[in-house]
């Protein structure tokens, strides 16, 4: 792995519930979106971990924002679709735990946005993204996320979602397989529980 990936890792590995794979697989994509318009979005910061990662990913890309988003009350609108969320976890968490984590591994270019994305804090974000990194657990916030982004996604930008095929977030993986079919899409799925879109074409 990058050595300065695994730098970053030491110093943010408390702040994460995604293991190191996937954090790889997040910083190593975030590279290669300096040339795509738009920022980075994530949705689902809990502690900061990935949303640290991706912002140090994406720093020599002075144009880029990264913009991170989390309730700090833990996961919300769990429904019908998700097996074993039911709301309110991942709560452990605030505003300053994260803005600390930032400052301590000096990253500027993050914005964070308090409150359920996209109803109450989509109007901060601007209108093109790069890549999103949704991690929410449920169904239905998945779906409002991956609604509003689409439109919103440049040509080559990159969607991760997390914990695809993992036992426990089956409404995140039915809704990662309803857009499959999407048009201009491309469909990865690594086993380590990313799947992974590509915008190709409008
Ligand atoms: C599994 S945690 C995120 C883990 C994090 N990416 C990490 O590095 O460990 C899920 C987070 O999603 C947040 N969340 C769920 N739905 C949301 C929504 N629609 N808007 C904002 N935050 C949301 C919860 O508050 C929780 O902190």
């Amino acid at each position: 792995m990058d050595p300065d990936f695994l730098k970053l890792y030491e110093q943010i590995k408390n702040h994460t519930l995604v293991d190191i794979y996937r954090c790889h697989e997040l910083w190593s994509l975030a590279k290669q979106v300096g040339d795509v318009e738009g920022d980075v979005l994530e949705v689902g910061v809990w502690r900061g971990g990935t949303g640290a990662i991706l912002a140090s990913a994406v720093r020599d890309f002075p144009d880029k924002q990264v913009f991170l988003a989390d309730t700090f009350k833990g996961v919300v609108k769990a429904g019908q679709q998700d097996t074993r969320y039911t709301g309110g976890e991942h709560s452990d968490t605030s505003r300053d735990i994260v803005s600390d984590l930032m400052e301590t591994v000096s990253l500027g270019n993050t914005t964070l946005l308090q409150g359920i994305f996209p109803d109450d804090t989509q109007h901060i974000v601007p209108s093109k993204i790069a890549m999103l990194h949704c991690d929410v657990d449920v169904y239905s916030s998945s779906k409002d996320i991956v609604d509003w982004c689409l439109p919103r996604l440049s040509v080559g930008a990159i969607m991760v979602f997390d914990d695809y095929g993992f036992f426990g977030c089956e409404g995140v993986t039915k809704l990662c397989n309803e857009l499959r079919n999407t048009r201009g899409l491309r469909f990865m799925h690594n086993l380590n529980g990313h799947a992974v879109f590509v915008k190709f074409a409008n």
